[in-house]
């Protein structure tokens, strides 16, 4: 890893099997600084201890209003040194002063092709909906829910006997190629955001859907 890998604040609810892939990616160009969790019991906070790395808690319920909260969690992910957040299953949405704390660079997975399905039940309303593919979204964070500027996207095959539990494993096993994938990028400078673009600077070898 290059010494001038930036220092990430990977932000997590749950599980954490995303952390893990970031934490796995071993030639990835960026440090994980520290794990931000607004649940003091959440799985992947394990993760994170067992691979050395600081963990915070920012409880959502400590806060009086969602910008309270956001402000808690920025000035905890700078306190580490953190360039930038990677939104890995945070199921808080953080409000405006994110975006001017950390401009450009907050970085959400989504487990559908937005702008299709947003929000917190994805993978439920594509089976519901019928369509035959979704899949995963790696984007910017903006002002709005699920919204920001599409960094990358890859497809999933919806299959006939498909119920949430097995659809979001197969989408989970794209998310954990996926994101350590834009993360490295982003952490070799090579995303330039133009409006609702993202320029990939320089080709990848990636097999994925730009
Ligand atoms: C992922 O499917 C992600 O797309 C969604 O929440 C899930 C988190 O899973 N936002 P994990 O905690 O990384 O296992």
């Amino acid at each position: 890893m290059p010494l001038a890998a930036p220092p990430i604040a990977v932000l997590i609810s749950g599980t954490g099997s995303n952390l893990q892939a970031l934490i796995d990616t071993t030639d990835g160009d960026y440090r994980i600084a520290v794990v931000i969790s607004d649940r003091e019991d959440a799985p992947g906070l394990g993760r994170a201890r067992q691979a050395g790395i600081p963990t915070s808690v920012v409880p959502w319920s400590s806060y009086e209003d969602r910008d309270g909260f956001t402000d808690a969690v920025c000035e905890s992910a700078r306190g580490f040194g953190a360039e930038a957040l990677v939104l890995a299953g945070f199921m808080r949405i953080l409000g405006p002063s994110a975006i001017g704390a950390f401009p450009d660079a907050i970085i959400n997975i989504h487990p559908a092709l937005l702008p299709a399905f947003p929000g917190a039940h994805a993978v439920e309303q594509a089976l519901e909906h019928g369509v035959r593919y979704t899949g995963v979204t790696v984007h910017f964070v903006d002002e709005q829910v699920d919204h920001g500027p599409i960094i990358a996207q890859e497809p999933v095959v919806i299959l006939p006997d498909d119920d949430a539990g097995s659809l979001h494993a197969r989408i989970q096993t794209v998310e954990h190629e996926l994101l350590p994938r834009v993360v490295s990028a982003f952490g070799r400078g090579e995303l330039a955001v133009d409006g609702r673009h993202v320029r990939w600077k320089q080709p990848t070898h990636s097999k994925g859907v730009r």
